[in-house]
């Protein structure tokens, strides 16, 4: 029998700023509640033109290899999910290659479907350790993304920006997955897309909430043949995090799928049932996605952690449920085991002390990185300092068609 194969390390990595969403919605002239309750979101993480892709993703990575122990030369596959590239050919992957010092032996790509793109990656990295490729070697995945939808949009609160980087290996030390039970659902919609001339996203934003719960009837399906039960023997169910509110109705579509009939709104009984299953299967988890707000292919990812420092010690040994799901569309279900080691993990994983040294912009200062960010992908120099950046990877503009990062450390 293989050995159990999943998640071994993960680490979050986010810009150094946030909007409070109680201010975009003074700035819009929209009710606080409407993005609060509404929507589910407090802030939203905002990359200023020195944090791109590739940073944010270097910056997961290093987390994670560091927190973890992991030698680079360990890693023997690379893969970066992400919606944002930085180039129509070069990969995001390969600049993450050499910023994390990867041994040339190592296989680095980068896969694309909006938000769905790092599972790819993760089941992509499972198939290669079950079908012998990696010899004792371990699979880096990184989820990076920045969220970007015009001013003044309905999806202009459901931004958020930063990476989730998880290394997959068999005995993981985090959480299995069982490839018995992932399930996958593809059709082509217009819900969601960004075409090559457009920085931001353009969304049918109502019709994409549709096609989400649609792809996760047809996964889950897949996953578990469509008349199962599974909530009973559910720990956690986690679900791609577009925003809050939106995990939350995916988890209503989950048991309306096992009881085989819609709950009645007027009913208190189901009501009930509902908001017992929330709170303990789901709301718990989406705390950091409501700080940092949509970070596309990591979103699902981000909730993992979420769970992992909370309950690790408390649910090992159990089984939790994982739903991707990516506009365009493409989705995936799965269940994984959280392990009898993930407890000694929690405080490594955990990112709040990041979280709350993050600058907090106001509106103008919000604007204004929108702007300049629009322009970044040309500009020949960009000073991270004048954006309050001192610390860290930077991208600092483009130079003969070839972008530029420097190092840069803060005197201390
Ligand atoms: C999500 C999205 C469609 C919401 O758009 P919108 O038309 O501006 O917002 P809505 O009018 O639907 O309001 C959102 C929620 O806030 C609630 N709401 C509105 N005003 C409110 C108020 N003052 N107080 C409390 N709640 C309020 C609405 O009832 C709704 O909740 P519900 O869906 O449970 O009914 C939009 O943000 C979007 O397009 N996002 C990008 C695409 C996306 O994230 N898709 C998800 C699937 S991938």
């Amino acid at each position: 029998m293989n050995s159990p194969v999943g998640i071994d390390a993960a680490a979050f990595a986010g810009p150094h700023a946030c909007l409070d969403l109680a201010d975009l919605a003074a700035a819009r002239g929209v009710d606080p509640d409407k993005f609060v309750l509404g929507l589910g979101q407090r802030r939203m993480a905002i990359a200023s033109p020195c944090e791109d892709t590739v940073t944010l993703a270097v910056d997961a990575g290093r987390r994670a290899l560091a927190a973890f122990d992991i030698d680079p030369a360990e890693i023997g596959t690379l893969i970066v999910g992400t919606e944002t590239g930085v180039d129509h050919s070069k990969p995001v992957a390969v600049y993450v290659h050499e910023l994390l010092g990867l041994d040339a032996r190592c296989r680095t790509f980068e896969t694309k479907h909006a938000c769905y793109g790092a599972m790819a990656g993760l089941t992509a990295s499972m198939d290669w350790i079950a079908a012998g490729r990696a010899r004792g070697r371990k699979a880096l995945v990184i989820a990076s993304d920045i969220a970007r939808y015009g001013l003044g949009t309905p999806g202009e609160p459901t931004q958020g920006a930063g990476a989730v980087a998880l290394v997959v290996a068999d005995r993981p030390r985090l959480l299995t997955v069982d490839p018995a039970t992932i399930g996958d659902y593809t059709r082509q919609v217009m819900d969601f897309w960004r075409p090559l001339y457009s920085k931001v996203a353009f969304a049918d934003g109502h019709y994409s909430i549709q096609c989400y719960l649609d792809a996760l009837v047809g996964a889950r399906a897949d996953a578990v043949g469509e008349g199962a039960a599974l909530l009973d023997e559910l720990a956690a169910c986690l679900y791609h995090v577009p925003f809050v509110k939106m995990a939350k109705k995916a988890h209503q579509r989950h048991l309306e799928i096992e009881r085989g009939a819609p709950l009645d709104r007027d009913s208190d009984a189901d009501r009930q049932a509902l908001a017992a299953s929330l709170s303990s299967r789901v709301e718990p988890w989406l705390t950091l996605n409501a700080e940092i707000g949509n970070i596309y292919t990591g979103s699902l990812f981000l909730s993992l952690i979420d769970l992992l420092r909370q309950a690790a010690e408390r649910f090992s040994g159990r089984t939790v449920s994982l739903f991707s799901y990516g506009s365009g569309c493409g989705a995936t279900f799965c269940l994984g085991e959280i392990t009898g080691t993930a407890a000694q993990w929690a405080s490594a994983l955990d990112p709040s002390e990041d979280l709350a040294r993050r600058y907090r912009l106001n509106i103008e200062d919000y604007e204004r990185l929108v702007r300049d960010g629009e322009q970044a992908d040309t500009a020949e120099s960009l000073d991270p300092t004048s954006y309050g950046l001192s610390d860290g990877l930077f991208y600092v503009g483009t130079v003969d068609h070839q972008r530029r990062y420097v190092e840069s450390r803060a005197e201390r």
